[in-house]
């Protein structure tokens, strides 16, 4: 049965209340964890991580102010030299995120795989693929980050498989209409001899999102489904043996420690009954929706995104998830307006989602104001946090996004034949977005290597690209390999800058990657890494995570922005000439030259105690 979410006054009247009492409860707490955070160090400098976890203990629901910084494992640090990071390389580096200051770390997949997407094609969910390392490796990661007070979150890929799964390696095996082949969505092609697709569905990564089957007799058989590579079956969640497996797997991992999951395609899953045509081709992860769409019209206009039967998966994940202590599950939805994402956030199911809204959002006045004041008063409404995030393992990083006249649309990258961002403008304006975006209220979500201020790998040769979208395009959209380039640690470390001892590296670094490499910024004033630290640290100092939150209109002129959280003044300039600075002590700027004092100069933010 299909419910529209707002016709029945009792579920709202029931679950406004729900939200409410939790809201105010959660607001009761961080006021208390506020007050012992401020009263124990005001600026927690004398504070070790794994003390202030310690603090955080009062406030079960961390996930509500904490920083997440995004390992992609395959470029974040290599142990063994194989030119591809692993567990090993983070344990091994874990140093360095205790020293950024972050919450907890998310990691996209390190389970089996045959790599065919960068591991979101799973074969194995419950075991560590060779590649990163060992089930015995996570174990002591788990270890060792929870000692150094860093949560470990894993991704969790529920909407599809790798084809190499033993599920989907079964139905090829079994018979059309058998047990084996219900587990994904297999369907009888139209035209006379089945040869045309079941419908008009397209691949996020380019192409059709149906390939017909060889079967074992040398016939062409039926087709399967594939919203993303053809190498990803989606699963059948019509079928109640999916839920169950995937049950399984939750517990797997939140048995061996995991702090929660981001979900992978968190909207996915429920195609619509009878998986009719869909009006709009699109290959992006929202579909080409309007604002102005009711919630049935925008269902019916992409009838595999945001179902509304994927709540029931939701909440009950939500439960099982439950079942343990302080753990926490963040989406990612791509589903546009707020209004609908928020949804997602209603208190028996996501505990968060991640904000593509203000991801997209260009650094400029009038639209900010408006993304952040909707996504506070409508996350808040369903009694969620917001969250913020500029930058992901799936969009161009963000100092080379800002660094462009035109934002390419998402996941087509930037190659050597598109317009090539301005490095300095995209810097100083990356570095202002990052310190406004962490003043905020909620969580919020750092891309491994944007602590360095690292640009997208725009010139990256066709030889070496691996995203299925450069494939399945035939190179008209390059795809996202630019922003996955493997991080520089040492200037003087060899050819991939300290990421290998041996200097290889899956991907080639750019030759600019050695004037941003860690040793180069570690306690250098100015540098893009100390500005992530002191923001960072201030944030935590203050309780910006769970402050109140206002804007500030009386600090601002034609060319600035301001608000105020716990007592800091976030002030961006925009453009235009510098502006004085409001009295008070000042806490963070954005500007290099940190000679220049008392203004602030066009694209820079500041953060002062009024
Ligand atoms: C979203 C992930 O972030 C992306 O990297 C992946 O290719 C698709 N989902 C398919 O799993």
């Amino acid at each position: 049965m299909r419910r529209p979410y707002f016709d029945n006054g009792l579920v709202t009247v029931i679950s406004r209340l729900v939200a409410f009492t939790i809201f105010a409860k959660v607001k009761a707490v961080s006021r208390v964890f506020r007050q012992k955070t401020t009263s124990l160090s005001p600026r927690l400098e004398s504070m070790s991580n794994s003390e202030i976890l310690q603090a955080a203990v009062k406030n079960p629901e961390w996930w509500r102010t904490a920083v997440i910084y995004q390992i992609y494992p395959r470029s974040f640090s290599d142990s063994n030299g194989d030119g591809m990071g692993d567990l090993r390389g983070v344990a091994s580096r874990l140093d360095s995120l205790v020293k950024l200051g972050v919450d907890a770390i998310w990691f996209s997949p390190f389970f089996k795989s045959p790599q065919k997407d960068a591991g979101y094609d799973v074969s194995d969910y419950c075991d560590v693929d060779p590649l990163f390392g060992t089930l015995a490796d996570w174990d002591d990661l788990v270890v060792k980050s929870n000692a150094a007070g860093i949560r470990l979150i894993v991704d969790l890929v529920p909407n599809h498989t790798s084809d190499q799964h033993e599920w989907f390696q079964k139905a090829l095996a079994a018979p059309a209409g058998s047990p084996e082949r219900a587990m994904y969505i297999f369907k009888d092609g139209k035209g006379a001899n089945g040869e045309l697709p079941p419908n008009n569905w397209q691949s996020v990564f380019g192409g059709n999102a149906w390939t017909r089957l060889e079967e074992a007799d040398g016939t062409a058989g039926q087709w399967y489904l594939h919203l993303f590579d053809s190498t990803q079956p989606d699963l059948n969640w019509e079928n109640p043996k999916v839920a169950d497996e995937m049950d399984n797997v939750l517990r797997f991992w939140l048995d061996r420690g995991a702090a929660g999951f981001r979900i992978d395609v968190a909207h996915g899953m429920k195609k619509r009954e009878g998986l009719p045509d869909v009006a709009v081709q699109s290959s992006t992860m929202s579909g080409d929706v309007q604002a102005e769409m009711s919630i049935e019209q925008l269902e019916a206009h992409v009838p595999y995104w945001g179902q509304n039967e994927v709540h029931d998966i939701i909440r009950r994940w939500r439960r099982v998830v439950d079942e343990y202590e302080d753990r926490a599950m963040c989406a990612e939805a791509w589903i546009m307006p707020l209004n609908r994402m928020a949804r997602w956030v209603r208190p028996d199911e996501y505990h968060q989602t991640f904000n593509f809204g203000y991801l997209e959002c260009p650094w400029e006045k009038t639209s900010l104001v408006k993304v952040v004041t909707d996504s506070l008063k409508i996350f808040g409404s369903v009694g969620a946090p917001s969250t913020w995030v500029l930058s992901n393992h799936d969009v161009i990083r963000h100092v080379s996004r800002f660094g462009i006249l035109g934002t390419p649309p998402q996941g087509d990258g930037i190659g050597p034949n598109s317009e090539q961002p301005d490095e300095a403008i995209g810097l100083r304006k990356g570095r202002a977005a990052t310190a406004f975006m962490l003043g905020l209220p909620g969580g919020a979500y750092l891309y491994q290597g944007e602590e360095l201020g690292l640009p997208e790998h725009t010139t990256l040769e066709g030889k070496y690209r691996q995203d299925p979208t450069y494939f399945r395009t035939k190179g008209e959209r390059v795809g996202r390999d630019g922003c996955r380039v493997p991080l520089p640690w040492d200037s003087k470390g060899g050819e991939s800058l300290g990421f290998s001892e041996n200097g290889e590296s899956w991907l080639p670094q750019p030759s600019s990657y050695k004037r941003y490499a860690r040793d180069l910024q570690e306690g250098q004033a100015g540098s893009t890494l100390e500005l992530y630290k002191r923001l960072l640290n201030e944030r935590k100092a203050f309780g910006m995570g769970a402050g109140e939150f206002r804007w500030a209109p009386e600090f601002d002129g034609e060319s600035t922005l301001s608000y105020l959280n716990n007592g800091v003044l976030v002030i961006s300039n925009f453009n235009g000439e510098p502006v004085a600075l409001p009295a008070g002590e000042l806490l963070v700027t954005t500007q290099h030259d940190l000679s220049i004092e008392g203004v602030l100069e066009h694209d820079q933010t500041a953060w002062i105690k009024i």
